[in-house]
């Protein structure tokens, strides 16, 4: 088996005697470094399980640093969660391109990583935020942790960018932590040999956090007990176009079609994907077309309304934790383990599919309790404590150090 391709930082934090009468500041310096990049709100939501559970460890020195790919979107999910970042790039510009999101995430990254030399970079997911972050950190020979790592449609161009983002951060991390056993299995295919661990997803740590809160979802106008509520969203750049006006035909043939529902659709801020929806759906009486939710609102939604449409991942993961069927207004997903599973089905953006998949749960009671009742395969909420204790006994540099990849099923810790 090849060396590891980064040196294990030695003396050992983790594994020092506890009762060191060492000055303050060689505590401070024997701390691991942990930084923690995010730039958009699922990543966000997906790192603060991660986030609270290092930021316990004493041991540790947690530094979250934003990339700024997105502002108040990602601020709404930080202050849900009651955390303060400690570097923010403050990247964003209206109507970025990818290259503008990636060249200012590299060099800006590039310059804290010199300042604050971290021992690992966790980077989650597939954005250009995570992309960047892993590159540079590879740049500087520091270690990466790749959260949700595995994910594949196997169609480069599907979804566009993010199914080229992880690919690229699975040739270059040294923990990959893979949510399900097919991630598992995907990394595996794509050469990865060493540092697979499967975790479950923190998505699902994060939800059960909020849903134990009692969300509720309060939208003018909208009264949840006199309608069955279709949750929806749409914000993937290959449904920019064409598939987000057929998308948006779907959306009102199924309104026509069920006098009794309401479409609850909150807009994400990209001007390109919410104005063809206002134009189409805003003058709908059923269509509340709302600003972003934030987290606690999107998961009371969620746990309110009869069946949600949506081109999201984190959703495909979430409503099922939830007891909600998921109609995926895309052609492929990362996530077959949930079409497997009974949870959620892919439809497309072609209105006739679309509009014929959500009249059958509409109008078939039976069809519906199937979906509805299939168990989640995404995790059991402990995701975050797992990806700390690998991370962790990494840096303890002990026999016990990074193996290949567990059994399925058989997590650490
Ligand atoms: C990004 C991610 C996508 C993720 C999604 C979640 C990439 C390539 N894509 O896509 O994987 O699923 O975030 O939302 O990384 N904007 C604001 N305020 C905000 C956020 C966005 O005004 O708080 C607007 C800006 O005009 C910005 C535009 O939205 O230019 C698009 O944001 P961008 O990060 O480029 O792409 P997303 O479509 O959000």
């Amino acid at each position: 088996m090849a060396n590891p391709p980064f040196p294990i930082p030695a003396p050992s934090p983790a594994s020092a005697p506890a009762s060191e009468s060492a000055s303050e500041s060689a505590s401070e310096s024997a701390r691991i470094k942990v930084c923690i990049t995010l730039g958009t709100r699922p990543e966000a939501i997906k790192l603060a399980p991660v986030i609270r559970s290092f930021r316990q460890l004493p041991q540790v020195d947690t530094q979250v640093v934003l990339t700024g790919q997105h502002r108040e979107m990602v601020a709404q999910v930080m202050s849900l969660f009651k955390l303060q970042a400690d570097h923010n790039l403050d990247i964003m510009q209206p109507r970025q391109t990818l290259s503008d999101i990636t060249c200012r995430s590299l060099k800006g990254l590039e310059t804290l990583f010199t300042q604050i030399r971290p021992d690992i970079v966790i980077a989650q997911g597939d954005t250009t935020t995570a992309f960047a972050a892993a590159l540079a950190a590879f740049y500087q020979k520091i270690p990466v942790g790749h959260v949700e790592a595995g994910l594949r449609t196997d169609d480069i161009l599907n979804p566009f960018p993010e199914e080229a983002n992880r690919r690229l951060v699975s040739q270059i991390a040294t923990l990959h932590f893979a949510p399900t056993e097919t991630s598992v299995n995907n990394l595996k295919a794509s050469g990865v040999l060493r540092g697979i661990y499967q975790t479950g997803n923190t998505v699902i740590d994060a939800l059960l956090t909020v849903a134990d809160q009692s969300p509720d979802c309060e939208v003018p106008g909208l009264d949840w007990s006199q309608h069955r509520v279709i949750l929806a969203t749409v914000h993937r750049r290959e449904n920019w176009g064409a598939p987000l006006a057929d998308i948006a035909q779907g959306f009102l043939q199924i309104l026509e079609r069920f006098p009794d529902t309401a479409l609850l659709l909150p807009l994400h801020r990209n001007p390109t994907v919410r104005e063809p929806l206002k134009a189409a759906l805003e003058s709908h009486p059923r269509a509340f077309l709302v600003e972003p939710l934030d987290y606690a609102e999107l998961v009371g939604a969620m746990k309110r309304c009869t069946l949600l449409l949506t081109d999201s991942g984190g959703l495909q993961e979430e409503a099922p934790g939830l007891g909600k069927p998921v109609l995926v207004l895309r052609e492929t997903t990362e996530r077959p383990e949930a079409i497997a599973s009974g949870t959620a089905k892919l439809v497309g953006t072609e209105p006739a599919t679309v509009v014929a998949a959500a009249s059958e749960l509409l109008s078939d009671p039976s069809a519906y309790s199937a979906m509805a009742k299939a168990i989640n395969p995404f995790g059991d909420g402990r995701a975050a404590e797992r990806i700390v204790n690998i991370v962790m006994t990494y840096f303890a540099g002990s026999s016990s150090r990074l193996q290949p990849h567990l059994q399925p099923h058989s997590h650490p810790g």
